[in-house]
């Protein structure tokens, strides 16, 4: 399944490759190739190294029901085929205080497995449309942990095996231009 995404300047292939499709086959993924992608979030920098992200996994039917409580109805009309759900959340503190870098940190570590998981075939889609309280809840998320994300990982199937309504939404979503993400020298003066 395509989609269109331009770019103005060449780019490494996988940044295009990537996308996120909701059409999961029911099919599982092996031990070896899951925990490659992990492996990946291994190797980000962090600042000062704390590492502050852990996924918590959901493989087995039993974990999945339990993270099907908490996700939205619009979302888990498609998840409920995929057959990985990673929830993402970062320890806010390091040793002493408060970590202001633990979401980018974290940011970084996900997104690096997104990729890794393009570049083997798998697809990937990122949702925040879940009770995040409820998730904590569920899960027993202490406090001092900030919940970010949820991440469906699994493999593609055919379009037409999907509900009318979402097949009209595979498709990759257009962007913002390069110019209008950067600015020069200060805040508010795009690069012309
Ligand atoms: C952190 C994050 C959370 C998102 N949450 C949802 C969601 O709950 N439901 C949904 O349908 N799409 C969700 N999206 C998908 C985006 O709205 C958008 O469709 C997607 O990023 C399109 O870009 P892509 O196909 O190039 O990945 C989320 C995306 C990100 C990055």
């Amino acid at each position: 399944m395509s989609h269109s995404r331009a770019t103005t300047s060449p780019i490494n292939q996988v940044f295009l490759d990537r996308w996120s499709p909701r059409s999961f086959l029911e099919k599982e993924i092996s031990d070896e190739v899951l925990f490659s992608l992990f492996e990946t979030s291994r190797q980000i920098p962090s600042t000062f190294n704390p590492q502050p992200w852990e996924f918590i996994l959901a493989r087995t039917q039993e974990d999945r029901e339990k993270f099907y409580s908490f996700i939205v109805e619009g979302n888990l009309a498609w998840c409920q085929k995929a057959p990985v759900l990673a929830l993402i959340i970062s320890e806010m503190n390091n040793e002493k205080d408060f970590n202001k870098s633990h979401s980018s940190d974290t940011g970084e570590a996900w997104v690096y497995l997104l990729l890794e998981a393009t570049k083997k075939g798998l697809i990937t889609y990122p949702m925040t449309g879940f009770d995040f309280e409820s998730a904590r809840r569920s899960l027993n998320i202490p406090e001092k942990y900030t919940i970010h994300a949820l991440v469906a990982i699994g493999y593609q199937s055919k379009k037409e095996e999907f509900p009318e309504i979402n097949q009209q939404r595979e498709n990759s979503i257009p962007r913002h231009e390069t110019k209008e993400l950067s600015f020069k020298g200060g805040f508010g003066q795009h690069i012309k």
